[in-house]
């Protein structure tokens, strides 16, 4: 799995032996002891190791929860409340398992936005960066097929609405619709095979992080300069024992950030709708996703309105699958030679204005859409007397708080019986969530295309002649202005 020279000799007769039919140990060997690493990687890089252990963590408690679930529509809720009732320790894997799956998607956006700062889905890194799109679209759809099993509220209507959106699909959605659930509707055919595909989906992702490692030994690490490791001796280290050791430290604190979830608020990340049992004929009043997929929620919710012949549904399915497709041409649009955003002011700010867009579309997805975004802004709604008069529709429209429901009744009293009087309130126009979502919507898209333009006209600082000199901190006197790699 590495793209350097193997430095493995064996040492004995057995692995001399070994070595020439299925060289395992110098695989080992060169993959995660002796791999030259740069010497500079900070505590960022140590969530690809903790992203690899959430992996094995979910894989393992899934298996045995998987030994007491049932996956049909009348067991499904009563065998997971049995999990945590009678199970020993049932509690303790349903609780890792459900909060795993949030650790992991924290540690997976971090590792992402990490990547996405030092430029290392850049040449010649774009296979392992589309690898790491592809793990990730694989995870989403794990987490969503995973929420359905518990059988809640929030499983069966979060479910209803995803599968309904291919339905917007133009000539094909209904059938494709039908083909999915197994039905017209949402049962047991549906449970069972969302299961199984559950069942299925991490190890097809355990299958694409080995590709994903491997796409990362061939050039070996980026790190946070962006400078390219030029003198092996210089400006690497060995894997083992330096980052072994930083890895396995952060593992530990993550650990005890998990634990603190588990143990303390086992129930903070999730939904209480949850856990009432799903009833197709009561909608919850607020239906949402869990939090990792809150900013795509926001996103297909911010569309309402047509293009053309575009209904409103399937523009905002589109823009919500363009929102994460944009992700795997991202080593072609960003046109920049330099890779690090610390040697690149301005894409900096945009970067952090990029985290802050995601965090806030995130809001925008966990409110209801209508919602004003600072209620105190909102005014008093207009109040709308509608009456016959000589035979017409006529309004009369009352505005200020109490005293126009005050006018308004006066003028409705002062009516003849024959002009039917009725009253509305019309809310007042106002900035609502769907609105602040369609500006996080084009912020969104806009990074990439600002990534397209800066990275042809903006002005670079001086970058290190080496990793090895940027860690002494020499390079601010000795550098000369290394044009990018
Ligand atoms: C199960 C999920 C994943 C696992 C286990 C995993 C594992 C790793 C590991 C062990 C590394 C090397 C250590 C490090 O740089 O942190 C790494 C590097 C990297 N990963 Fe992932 N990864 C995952 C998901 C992703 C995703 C979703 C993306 C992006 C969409 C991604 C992009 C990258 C990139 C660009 C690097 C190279 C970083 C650099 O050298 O600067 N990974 N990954």
């Amino acid at each position: 799995m590495s793209g350097h020279e193997s430095s493995y000799t064996p040492t004995n007769a057995f692995t001399k032996w070994l070595d020439t039919r299925l060289p395992l140990v110098r695989f080992a060997q060169d993959t995660a002891i002796n791999f030259p690493t740069p010497k500079n990687l900070n505590y960022w890089y140590t969530f690809g190791g903790i992203l690899a252990v959430c992996l094995v963590i979910q894989i393992l408690t899934g298996i045995i929860l998987a030994m007491h679930y049932e996956a049909s529509v009348d067991g499904a809720f009563a065998s997971v409340e049995r999990i945590m009732r009678d199970v020993p320790y049932g509690w303790l894997l349903r609780y890792i398992h459900a909060n795993g799956a949030s650790m992991f998607f924290l540690a997976v956006y971090i590792h992402m936005f990490r990547g996405l700062y030092y430029g290392s889905y850049k040449a010649p890194r774009e296979v392992l960066w589309i690898l790491g799109c592809v793990i990730y679209l694989l995870m989403m759809a794990t987490a969503f097929l995973g929420y359905m099993l518990p059988w809640g509220q929030m499983s069966y209507h979060g479910a209803n609405v995803i599968t309904s959106l291919f339905g917007a699909i133009p000539l094909i959605g209904e059938s494709l619709q039908t083909w999915i659930l197994g039905g017209p509707s949402i049962g047991n055919q549906t449970l069972q095979r969302f299961f199984s595909l559950h069942y299925l989906l991490p190890f097809m992702i355990a299958g694409a992080v080995i590709l994903h490692v491997w796409a990362l030994h061939v050039p070996g690490n980026n790190n946070p300069t962006g400078v390219e490791v030029q003198d092996v001796a210089k400006d690497t280290v060995p894997f083992h024992p330096y980052y072994t050791v930083k890895d396995a430290f952060a593992i530990v604190i993550f650990l005890i950030m998990f634990a603190v979830f588990v143990f303390y608020a086992p129930n903070v990340l999730g939904h209480a709708d949850n856990y009432i049992e799903a009833n197709p004929l009561v909608t919850p009043a607020h239906i949402v996703p869990e939090w990792y997929l809150l900013p795509f929620y926001a996103i297909l919710r911010a569309i309402t309105f047509d293009l053309g012949p575009i209904p409103a549904k399937l523009l905002g399915v589109i823009f919500m699958f363009a929102a994460i497709a944009v992700l795997f041409i991202l080593p072609w649009l960003d046109t920049s030679k330099v890779k690090s955003m610390r040697y690149r002011p301005v894409a900096k700010q945009f970067f952090f204005g990029f985290v802050a867009v995601c965090l806030l579309l995130g809001w925008c997805g966990a409110a209801n859409p209508d919602d004003a975004v600072i209620p105190a802004l909102q005014g008093d709604p207009k109040l709308v007397v509608s009456y016959t008069a000589d035979g017409q529709e006529a309004t009369s429209e009352y505005k200020g708080g109490g005293e126009a429901y005050i006018d308004a009744k006066r003028f409705m009293e002062s009516l003849p019986a024959d002009a039917n009087p009725s009253l509305s309130a019309v809310p007042a126009p106002t900035f609502m969530f769907r609105h602040f979502s369609l500006i996080l919507t084009f912020c969104y898209f806009g990074f990439f295309v600002l990534l397209f333009f800066l990275g042809l006209t903006e002005k670079p600082k001086e970058l290190p002649e080496s990793i090895h000199k940027s860690v002494l901190k020499r390079h601010k006197a000795s550098a000369s202005a290394v044009p990018a790699e």
